[in-house]
């Protein structure tokens, strides 16, 4: 009798497990839309050049590789600190803002889920409808309950904005939310900057958590325009998280680097805040490695690589902008009578097409297409030449 007799064989991550069936799949067409990850037209993941030239510096001053603090590095978590909220803004320059340097995104959120579940144990949190797969999952394993609100209309190919404001009305208050701060995973589409207005106003008059995920920033319309929900919610005077990550905007997937900040009242409890998330930081995994943090902070930190990044950042985003068109194009081509035009409405790495689970595994199995279940595509992977068979695969499944 094994210890491990009654262990179930767990499903396979609905988008990370897709890699695995992509690396076995022997159809030379064979396209991967299912991570979100960002290709260049050679189908190639790009090393940025800002990065190579931060490596070459960093490398020419080899350095020995004592543990970091466990907040991570001092000069990472004021660029980000400068990113995110600005570095002339109040909240940065009284020092009310606690931010620790996390393996990824993820690892923002994951830190910050299990410091709300200390603060706040019997709060329950909501995350859009539909989500990202893996938000469920991170805050289900920090022990919440998760719920949804509204958020998308299938039917008109959009946001059911009332259904969303109605389910945040609805929530008790200190309900943890998750909002997506730009380029919505995995729907591409974002709330206006109005209707931002009054979701804040909402989830302040409620007294909600909120808890803003951003991802890509710099991905869906520019650094500037994707990060201005974080200065609404400064404005606001609320207490909030925010989870960040440079693993698409700097293109340091495998890096793990992100950051979570708190945004706090004051100094004093900006300073609780922090020796509490360090806790966090310390019993899961003590504390950040050195080498992507160095990278995105010497980027950051030099205004002629920072000018760089902000380039070739700029030729991504205008890339997958015009993939998107190129894909509404070639679906037209392939006979597809539907209007498709929504592709290009959406913004960021995901266009959420509406196909059904058994369209996305009829692509899979038959043309090597593979977006997930949820109709999920990562239209970051298009190219000039993989495009085509995108589109006349679409349209065979949709016929
Ligand atoms: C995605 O949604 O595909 C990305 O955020 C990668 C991931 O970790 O799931």
């Amino acid at each position: 009798m094994s210890l491990f007799t009654a262990v179930e064989m767990a499903p396979r991550d609905p988008i990370l497990g897709l890699n695995e069936q992509f690396a076995t799949d022997k159809n030379p067409l064979k396209v991967n839309l299912g991570v979100g990850v960002y290709f260049d037209d050679n189908g190639k993941i790009p090393l940025l050049e800002c990065v190579q030239l931060a490596e070459k510096e960093l490398i020419s001053k080899p350095t020995a590789r004592g543990y970091l603090p466990i907040d991570g590095i001092a000069a990472y978590d004021s660029a980000v600190k400068a990113l995110v909220f600005g570095g002339a803004s109040e909240a940065v320059t009284s020092g009310r803002i606690a931010t620790v340097q996390t393996l990824g995104g993820t690892g923002g959120l994951k830190v910050g889920a299990d410091f709300l579940k200390k603060l706040l144990p019997n709060a329950g949190l909501l995350i859009s409808d539909p989500s990202w797969e893996n938000h469920r999952a991170i805050f289900t394993q920090a022990g919440f309950n998760v719920g949804t609100y509204g958020y998308y209309d299938a039917v008109n190919k959009g946001i059911d904005f009332p259904a969303m404001m109605k389910s945040l009305n609805d929530a008790p208050r200190q309900t943890i939310v998750v909002l997506h701060a730009c380029c919505h995973n995995p729907t591409g589409y974002d709330i206006s900057q109005e209707q931002w207005d009054q979701v804040i106003e909402i989830v302040k008059n409620k007294e909600l958590t909120p808890f803003l995920d951003l991802a890509y920033q710099g991905f869906g319309s520019g650094l500037a325009e994707d990060g201005q929900v974080v200065g609404k919610f400064i404005k606001s005077g609320m207490n909030f998280f925010v989870s960040t990550s440079f693993s698409k905007s700097f293109s340091l997937y495998g890096e793990r680097v992100g950051a979570l900040s708190v945004v706090c009242t004051d100094k004093a409890e900006c300073d609780r805040v922090l020796s509490q998330l360090k806790i966090m930081v310390r019993t899961n995994y003590s504390n950040p490695p050195i080498h992507g943090g160095s990278v995105v902070a010497h980027v950051l930190n030099t205004p002629e690589l920072r000018a760089l990044w902000e380039e070739e950042l700029g030729e991504m985003r205008v890339r997958i902008k015009l993939m998107r068109s190129m894909l509404v194009a070639g679906l037209k081509d392939a006979g597809v009578k539907a209007n498709m035009d929504f592709i290009t409405d959406q913004i960021g790495m995901f266009s959420y097409s509406g196909l059904a689970k058994d369209q996305m595994v009829r692509l899979r199995n038959e043309f090597g297409v593979y977006g997930t279940d949820s109709g999920r595509m990562a239209v970051s992977a298009l190219n000039t030449k993989n495009v085509k068979h995108v589109a006349d695969s679409i349209a065979k499944v949709m016929a």
